[in-house]
């Protein structure tokens, strides 16, 4: 697959910082507005702390001003490619229930919507 967010994505992925798994996962975000941001996982000695691609780059959208999105790359080395792991399915539903996720390996793509992945999502909608 060779689009601009897949080239993105895997250039973030150039950036991890993955001593510990050695499994550097990139991700890409479009938001509505056509501009993009990227996120690499991060990991750290204490390894509970690591941050996923995917938060990553959602936390860099929305610190610089991006809530809608339309679509999600994630690039992996590993084939099936990774999806967005649980925690990360439920920070995306917040901001981008309908967005397209992509994830990427060496030789497969896999897609699904974020609805698709975590159905039923806890919501503001459900709070008191
Ligand atoms: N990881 C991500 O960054 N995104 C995913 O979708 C799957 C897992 C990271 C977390 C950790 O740094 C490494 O991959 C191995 O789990």
């Amino acid at each position: 697959m060779a689009d601009s967010l897949v080239e993105a994505a895997r250039e973030a992925q150039g950036r991890a910082y993955a001593p510990y798994s050695n499994y550097p996962v990139g991700a890409a975000l479009e938001a509505a507005d056509g501009r993009v941001f990227t996120g690499c996982n991060v990991e750290n000695a204490s390894h509970g702390l690591a941050m996923c691609a995917e938060r990553v780059a959602l936390g860099t959208a929305v610190a610089a001003g991006a809530r809608d999105f339309t679509r999600v790359v994630v690039v992996t080395r590993s084939d099936p490619p990774a999806s967005p792991c649980g925690a990360c399915r439920q920070v995306l539903a917040e901001f981008a229930p309908d967005a397209v996720v992509t994830s990427v390996g060496p030789g497969q793509t896999l897609e699904w919507t974020v609805r698709d992945l975590l159905p039923a999502a806890f919501s503001r909608s459900q709070l008191p």
